[in-house]
């Protein structure tokens, strides 16, 4: 099976999922789009009322200043996958809350083995909760690490969320300024990836001669 029919096999599996706490008569699920055999995954938040109403992420005003910055950078949007930490509409566009966060998280684990990114660039700070729960994201944004999730090596690239930069003049010119440094970013993942997993096998054999 293909990544694409893995992905829309999971989508009905999601579908068919009535213990969704995010789901409700009037939420859609707003499963993710893109190229499932892209090297780069976007996760955002949530899916707001455009979303909702598309079944698309990022369709509304913060899907347009995305849409903006990536064209800044000549990333074609259809050329990277892009999904969210909940996949239906919290009321009121209210943050998510942990237990859905969790509830969703089997899901969106799944959505990350079958694309098997190299790189994933969280927008706000509850898809950079995933992988780095401690950090803070006026610290990290913009800035690449390698973490290991389910035992590989991915380079996360934490970036403010387009709609706080939209509230936010001062985080509009850094969220612009840490995607101009996107290209950069992305082919340093490839050689800190490598240079994670030199790391790695050292460390293993390290381990081994003490044994
Ligand atoms: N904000 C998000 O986090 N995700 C969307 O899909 C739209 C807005």
């Amino acid at each position: 099976m293909g990544k694409l029919e893995e992905l829309q096999k999971l989508k009905q599996e999601m579908e068919a999922d009535s213990s969704l706490p995010l789901r409700k008569t009037d939420t859609n699920l707003v499963f993710g789009v893109g190229d499932p055999n892209t090297k780069i995954l976007f996760i955002g938040e949530g899916p707001g009322y455009w979303e909702n109403l598309k079944k698309e992420p990022f369709v509304g005003n913060a899907g347009k200043l995305l849409d903006q910055v990536l064209r800044l950078v000549n990333i074609p949007r259809e050329s990277v996958y892009i999904t969210n930490v909940v996949h239906h509409r919290p009321p009121e566009n209210r943050d998510p809350e942990p237990d859905e966060i969790s509830a969703y998280g089997k899901y969106l684990d799944e959505i990350i083995k079958i694309i098997d990114p190299k790189v994933i660039v969280t927008l706000g700070r509850f898809s950079m909760g995933k992988f780095l729960p401690t950090a803070r994201i006026s610290s990290v944004h913009g800035k690449s690490q390698v973490v290991q999730f389910k035992g590989k090596n991915i380079t996360i690239i934490p970036m403010y969320h387009p709609a706080a930069a939209l509230r936010n003049g001062s985080l509009m010119f850094e969220f612009k300024q840490d995607f101009q440094r996107l290209p950069d970013m992305l082919k340093e993942a490839e050689s800190l990836t490598e240079a994670k997993k030199d790391l790695d096998k050292e460390d293993e054999s390290q381990q081994m001669s003490l044994v």
